[in-house]
């Protein structure tokens, strides 16, 4: 794409420029203090520093916070601010700095910003509009911040429980992951990212980071083409569809390939038969991964080049500001072309112009009367309680009297920190408790619900919140037994600390030992428990879950989770989340709802037992409410597809019960036959209604051939002749699909 400005920029750029322009390095190196992980040191530059990345070295991008802690809005002003004013007007041309951030559920590094639940609790939503809504106001918040990038959202796939950034996605299915995506970049991008409410966005992290193989993060994935093209890509592909703006890298391997070193995915696969325009930025370090980790590049510079050559723009170094000399030795040497270095910057300053940085570089807090306002969150309050799910609710236990007397246990019971998870004030959420001291835990909530004089508190397993996240500690488990006496109900919050990325792996799925301790010990004092998850992944709970009379999963919900939770278990909101992936019952069985049949033998005998080959906990899209609804009359307006045909698909859904409530209607379809084994079900549409008690709609969806294709064993999209189902909830109408 040519912009005449940036072109004009382009032509009169030196090498050095060019590649300064390409260096993107943390605020940590250009900051005074102890740069220590979680410090509290004031931020404050080092002018000097700031000169000899901008001035001396040229670096077009700076990202995340200085000593990874929150700040306010002022601060970010005056830090972006010092730093704009370097680039502006003590460089040669004069060009602004792009700053970058991870605002994945609000604005991160911001004080007093609104936290909506974590992507994966956006997912449960199935609310198109709350997602966008969610990251509008994010866009706007960031702006408000100086910040005009944000590196979200997350289009990987949710597809394995193990993985410790699932709670990053919107789940496993790849068609509700693109919906949801593309609403999210809507939200940030909207129709124009110069306007001051916007922000760039930036999917990530292409290709296949969801999926590794020991569920570990950044460890070799195996990907066959067919799945990344089935089932890895379309999100991505919708997102360069929608001409999003930059894009990220995955950090892992995909079958023994460093993708950050892959000319293959990164040229040939996104650039030229995607056709991204945009800025393709690395991960962290990820180029000095190639020679230090990975081990594709025998030195640093043949690192430098192997990246920029597959196709990377720009390197989020982040540190060391040798890779500007290594690549300015490298074009002179003939090792990476000029037109190469040229492209990416292109691709760089489009950016920067389209954000409208060359006039305003820098947004004044002032202008942004709605940051943190009662307006922002009362959106996220209702994103929260739209993404709570109800998994088991015996006899109607729930919702709970507020006449009752509880018993509130558990580690996560008191903890802002555990309802944000990471990403949230600081990189693993450890500064969460500090600035959210104005919102309510679960505790907080229901003792303002019910009065404190109906709520006893024991927590009986606490996190060490110094130790990684899931160490945990059961030190009053007696105490919280004993207090069960006094109550009638026992509301047991278990999950797991805030982290993410490396710090978040996993060797047991299981929920930890101290905390399935906590809940044997009170099932035996025999008064009814309530289980609320508060937890980034699934975690096992085969042994507790026959002692809880419900299950209600609160994902991570973010500073409104408490009031959400509170509500839905005493009756002020009637839950309508439904579970974004397939939730596990053993740590071997690790499936996903749009399996091949194989997997499901005991359903293929005609027996459906949850101790069978295909044990799961409770399944994808699975979610209760305190209101039934009836499904009727599906319609498919044909019986026949042809190529160039298209089906309506209308179904009636009745509020059975005696209050309002929502439902998601979920349309699956299923292949008969076809020449690669087909998945059991695919969803293909979904639409969020909201009924009043005996009320009845109609809800009518468009299916095209496009949308039952699938990648065939030469790595092709094609359809095939053939029957399929058309299933909407139990109904099924039968399609031939005609060639
Ligand atoms: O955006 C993140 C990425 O998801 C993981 N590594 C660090 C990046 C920048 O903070």
């Amino acid at each position: 794409e040519r912009i005449p400005e940036v072109e004009a920029l382009l032509a009169q750029m030196t090498l050095e420029e060019k590649v300064g322009q390409m260096a993107q390095i943390t605020l940590d190196v250009i900051t005074k203090g102890e740069n220590e992980m979680v410090s509290d040191e004031p931020l404050v530059l080092d002018m000097d520093l700031v000169r000899r990345a901008i001035v001396d070295y040229g670096v077009g991008s700076i990202l995340n916070t200085a000593n990874n802690r929150a700040r306010t809005v002022e601060k970010w002003h005056t830090v972006i601010s010092q730093i704009q004013d370097v680039a502006i007007n003590e460089t040669r041309l004069g060009i602004p700095v792009i700053y970058g951030i991870d605002a994945i559920h609000g604005t991160t590094y911001t004080a007093g910003a609104t936290f909506f639940p974590q992507q994966i609790g956006q997912g449960a939503t199935f609310n198109r509009e709350l997602v966008r809504k969610a990251a509008e106001i994010t866009a706007y918040e960031t702006r408000a911040s100086s910040i005009p990038w944000n590196f979200s959202p997350v289009l990987d796939m949710g597809r394995d429980p193990r993985f410790a950034r699932l709670w990053e996605t919107f789940g496993e299915d790849v068609y509700h992951t693109k919906v949801l995506g593309l609403e999210m970049i809507k939200g940030y991008e909207g129709d124009d990212i110069s306007s001051p409410y916007r922000v760039a966005s930036c999917p990530k992290h292409f290709l296949g980071y969801g999926t590794p193989l020991s569920g570990k993060d950044r460890t070799p994935a195996l990907i066959p083409e067919i799945e990344l093209r089935e089932r890895h890509l379309p999100p991505f592909e919708a997102a360069v569809n929608a001409g999003v703006q930059t894009i990220m890298v995955n950090s892992g391997l995909i079958n023994g390939v460093p993708v950050h070193a892959s000319y293959e995915l990164l040229t040939e696969l996104l650039k030229e038969e995607l056709g991204f325009t945009g800025l393709l930025l690395t991960d962290w370090a990820d180029i000095e991964n190639l020679h230090n980790r990975d081990r594709v590049a025998a030195s640093q510079k043949e690192a430098v080049k192997l990246a920029i050559n597959a196709g990377i723009d720009m390197s989020m170094i982040p540190y060391n500001l040798d890779f500007c000399d290594y690549l300015v030795e490298l074009v002179r040497e003939g090792e990476v072309p000029m037109s190469r270095i040229d492209d990416a910057v292109r691709r760089i300053l489009n950016t920067k112009f389209k954000l409208g940085l060359f006039d305003t570089p820098v947004t004044h807090y002032e202008d942004y009367p709605l940051f943190g306002s009662e307006e922002f969150e009362s959106v996220a309050l209702k994103t929260a309680q739209e993404s709570i799910t109800l998994l088991k609710n015996e006899n109607n236990i729930l919702p709970l009297s507020k006449n009752s007397r509880i018993l509130v246990t558990g580690p996560n019971s008191n903890s802002m920190r555990a309802l944000n998870g990471g990403w949230s004030y600081s990189w693993q959420g450890e500064k969460v408790d500090e600035f959210a001291q104005d919102y309510s835990t679960i505790l907080d909530a229901i003792r303002d619900k019910i009065g404190a004089g109906n709520v006893l508190f024991r927590e009986g397993v606490r996190y060490d919140n110094d130790a990684a996240y899931w160490v945990d500690e059961a030190f009053d488990i007696p105490g919280a037994v004993r207090a069960a006496a006094n109550v009638d109900y026992i509301v047991i919050v278990l999950g797991e600390n805030s982290y993410t990325e490396k710090p978040g792996d996993l060797h047991d799925l299981t929920l930890s030992q101290n905390q399935i301790d906590l809940a044997k010990a009170l099932a035996r004092t025999g008064k009814p428990m309530i289980l609320v998850l508060n937890q980034g992944r699934p975690r096992v709970i085969r042994e507790i879950e026959p002692l809880m009379s419900a299950v209600v999963n609160a994902y991570l919900p973010g500073n409104f989770g408490g009031l959400a939770v509170a509500d839905v278990i005493f009756g002020d909101y009637n839950p309508n989340g439904k579970l974004p992936f397939t939730y596990p019952m053993y740590v071997n069985t690790l499936v996903t709802y749009d399996h091949k049949p194989s997997e499901n033998q005991a359903r293929m005998e005609g027996v459906y037992d949850y101790e069978s080959d295909f044990a799961i906990q409770y399944p994808f899209g699975f979610g209760l409410s305190y209101t039934t609804f009836e499904y009727s009359n599906l319609i498919v307006s044909n019986n026949e597809l042809r190529p160039n045909g298209s089906l309506e698909i209308s179904v009636n859904v009745k509020n059975t019960g005696d209050r309002q409530g929502k439902e998601v209607v979920k349309l699956f379809t299923a292949l008969h036959y076809a020449s690669i084994t087909p998945d059991v079900q695919r969803l293909r549409r979904f639409d969020k209604i909201s009924l009043e008690p005996g009320e009845e709609k109609t809800v009518t969806f468009t299916l095209t051939p496009q949308d039952i294709s699938f990648i065939n064993a030469r790595n092709e999209r094609v359809n095939e002749a053939g029957d399929f189902d058309v299933m909407i909830s139990d109904l099924v109408e039968t399609v031939s699909f005609i060639k």
